[in-house]
């Protein structure tokens, strides 16, 4: 038998959960307040159902073009590792857990998340600006993989280590530094250098970018490892990239600091988000992006997803056509997706 708690939590339309999440924002501390919205974007509730009710849901990730690793289900303690409130994982699903045995019916969203913020936040003995983010990320995994898997993941987390074992406040200060340039860093102009931070499901680090690359460009350099054998995407470096034009969705990132350091989209940056279905918010400097469009200016934190898909069209619906003209060999194949997608056949 279903639980009550989580059918009432499946009625919230995607749409519902963003707006819940967004109006908690001001309230949730800095250090969480992009990974919140990214982590929500990685995990899409509407591309979730579409699949799930798809006849053949493999048939359906090949027409999205789904490469990757999608899914909260095999990682219920681990999706979450770029928020700050990772750290608090195992009282979250405590409480979470306990809440959805003990409750019939969920009225308000952000008044659900909140109640839940504020149970966690007393048995975790932090405040609620820090544990916030997590709540709301407890709260939708349960509803994407259902009671019985959210109690059967043993809650387990990582340690800090390194910057994430500083304060919340130390983070963001750090995220905000850039490289220095050296004694006479003043004099430089175009060849400064600074740092990528990122974060991917298996790894974590950091490559040089030139001021004013673009970051799939700089990562493309990054031979320190073996990538492809902790991520299959990873042909070059450790983010995944393909055409490298725009055209075929493999480098979206999130921006968790310094998002106001990189270029701002353009219109075609802009458009293809739409035709791959990021959701990207039409912010000045979105924290969603495209590493192959976004040009750096300072150091920048980003977390890298699992997955990459085209579904802007059929999950979505908000893409009448593409103009989108990839320019190399292996971007044809995407495009030709892209064209089945965006016709609807
Ligand atoms: S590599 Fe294809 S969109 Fe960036």
């Amino acid at each position: 038998m279903g639980n009550a708690f989580v059918g009432a939590l499946e009625k919230k339309a995607e749409a519902e959960w963003l707006k819940a999440v967004g109006s908690l924002l001001p309230d949730i501390h800095e250090v969480d307040r992009n990974a919140v919205q990214i982590w929500f974007r990685f995990y899409p509730l509407d591309l979730l159902n579409y699949l799930e009710s798809s006849d053949d849901p493999e048939e359906a990730m090949k027409g999205i073009s789904m490469t990757g690793d999608f899914g909260v289900l095999d990682k219920i303690d681990t999706s979450h590792r770029f928020l700050y409130g990772h750290r608090y994982w195992p009282q979250v699903k405590e409480v979470i857990t306990k809440r959805a045995e003990t409750m019939d019916g969920v009225g308000d969203l952000a008044n659900e998340i909140r109640t839940l913020t504020h149970l966690a936040s007393v048995k975790a003995k932090t405040s609620e600006p820090l544990i916030m983010a997590i709540c709301a990320v407890g709260l939708m995994s349960l509803v994407q993989v259902g009671l019985d898997e959210f109690r059967k993941a043993p809650g387990a987390i990582e340690q800090p280590q390194g910057l994430w074992a500083k304060s919340p406040d130390e983070i963001v200060a750090e995220r905000a530094k850039d490289d220095s340039q050296g004694i006479f860093g003043f004099l430089k102009t175009v060849d400064k250098k600074f740092s990528i931070h990122f974060k991917a499901f298996e790894s974590e680090g950091k490559f040089p970018i030139i001021n004013d690359e673009e970051i799939a460009s700089a990562s493309q350099k990054d031979h320190s490892r073996d990538w492809q054998s902790l991520d299959y995407r990873c042909w070059e470096g450790p983010v995944p990239i393909e055409c490298t034009s725009a055209s075929c969705g493999t480098c979206w990132v999130g921006v968790i600091g310094g998002q106001e350091k990189l270029t701002e989209p353009s219109p075609r940056e802009r458009r293809a988000m739409r035709v791959f279905g990021y959701n990207q918010p039409e912010e000045q400097k979105p924290f969603i992006r495209l590493a192959c469009q976004a040009r750096a200016n300072g150091n920048v934190h980003i977390v890298i997803p699992p997955w990459n898909a085209v579904f802007g069209k059929k999950v979505r619906g908000n893409v009448e056509d593409v103009e989108l003209e990839p320019v190399t060999t292996s971007a044809k194949k995407l495009r030709e997706t892209i064209a089945t997608a965006t016709s609807g056949e």
